[in-house]
């Protein structure tokens, strides 16, 4: 494969013709591209993190730690970004994150993300929080390898209902989400006041659930004691139409619409959840269970002890705690105590292919990108999500290259330094 110089080449090729590559790859103005491209407030759902924003930054700055230090005078002509992770083999290192509410960077949405992510055979790690039904997403996909990631529901037959449609949807993992049963404090959207949600945004794993539509036609029959009426504003009447927009069959007149927002509020996630519960999520599925948001080594021993099969070091970007561990700086320590029993994932922070590099390099066995391919959708949709993923595979593959290996398992921290 050389899929550095093919990328690189074919941009400057087209150069010649006076054409410019359909994002940057350039990260800041990548981000300002996307952001020109998308609504304050889908900016702020997206791009933002919790609290000051600490988190993101230590993940920027515990994958900037490390330097790479490359060796030469080794024949790398011949290059495999290839990885094998519970059975399956990936043409490259990169696994596309699960990003909720993606409508908010362009109207393709999950649909969008599906046709990048198949043209280059990363797979998507569907979002419990998407825009479009898993079953659709997966039908564009046709054979491409896809994952579910799921929200522990406060009802266990919705998390079967999950499992059982994930399962039929071709999903080749289950990534359970542990980090984001509460919401984190997130500035940049309190102080606009918006979530999605409330729109009915983000909820199409739900409304598209034939046990959560059960749910909204009980809470529907049974409206429960309103609370005080809220004031009547043409942002009411927006709210309104959008949440019957997003509720298939809804009508204005409808309960359901409405009831389905507060049905999912009311039920998305469940803050009780311990070690205990994953029995039954084993119960019910063959797929490989790998957990999310693991960045305590005792947590890593804990997972092994409850037989899960990977797990993926990750801090949700910096979207939950602020001021929390740099997931960069939390991954040698996970690394060195599952002692390649499982494999472990890398997440958040990630922008390039040296990142990508990095987070190998110091023991992960796949590498997610999320916020990259989300500002590519927004710039272009599919093919500028596409466009970035294959940007940042292609400068791996450079840098593989370049610092004299021939393929991820011949990297090791041997190739870094702090
Ligand atoms: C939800 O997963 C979010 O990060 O907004």
């Amino acid at each position: 494969m050389n899929l550095g110089r093919d990328t690189q080449s074919s941009i400057y090729r087209a150069g010649a013709s006076g054409r410019l590559p359909i994002v940057p790859t350039d990260w800041h103005a990548l981000e300002t591209s996307a952001k020109r491209r998308m609504s304050p407030a889908a900016w702020a759902y997206i791009a933002g993190s919790s609290g000051s924003e600490q988190t993101s930054a230590n993940n920027r700055n515990a994958l900037d730690a490390w330097q790479i230090v490359p060796r030469v005078l080794r024949d790398v002509a011949e290059r495999d970004l290839g990885i094998d992770l519970f059975g399956h083999h990936y043409p490259t290192p990169l696994i596309a994150a699960p990003v909720g509410v993606i409508e908010l960077a362009h109207r393709e949405a999950d649909i969008g993300v599906g046709r990048a992510t198949a043209a280059l055979g990363i797979p998507y790690i569907f979002s419990g929080q998407a825009s479009r039904p898993m079953e659709e997403v997966a039908q564009i996909m046709g054979d491409a390898p896809r994952w579910f990631q799921l929200y522990w529901s406060t009802s266990d037959e919705l998390v079967a209902s999950f499992v059982d449609r994930a399962e039929a949807s071709g999903a080749q993992a289950l990534v359970v989400t542990l980090d984001t049963h509460m919401l984190g404090w997130r500035p940049r959207d309190l102080d606009i006041a918006y979530l999605p949600f409330i729109r009915g945004m983000g909820i199409a794993q739900y409304t598209s659930d034939p046990v959560f539509r059960q749910l909204v036609a009980e809470r529907s029959a049974h409206p429960r004691p309103a609370g005080p009426k809220p004031r009547i504003t043409p942002e009411t009447i927006r709210t309104l139409f959008a949440m019957t927009r997003n509720y298939p069959g809804g009508t204005l007149r409808s309960p359901e619409p409405r009831a389905a927002v507060e049905t999912f509020l009311d039920i998305f996630s469940r803050s009780s959840l311990t070690w205990d519960n994953l029995a039954f999520l084993r119960e019910r599925t063959t797929l490989p269970i790998v957990l999310k948001g693991i960045l305590h080594p005792d947590d890593a021993s804990l997972a092994l002890d409850h037989g899960v099969d990977g797990i993926v070091v990750s801090n949700h970007a910096g979207r939950q705690i602020d001021g929390a561990i740099g997931s960069a700086a939390a991954l040698p320590g996970i690394v060195e105590r599952v002692a390649g029993r499982v494999p472990v994932l890398f997440d958040s922070g990630v922008r390039s292919g040296s990142d990508v590099f990095r987070a190998l390099a110091l023991g992960a066995s796949g590498v997610l990108v999320g916020r990259p391919y989300t500002y590519g959708l927004a710039i272009a949709g599919a093919a500028g999500a596409e466009a970035v993923l294959r940007n940042i595979v292609a400068e791996f593959d450079l840098i593989l290259g370049l610092s004299g290996h021939r393929n991820v398992a011949e990297l090791t921290p041997d190739a870094l330094t702090k």
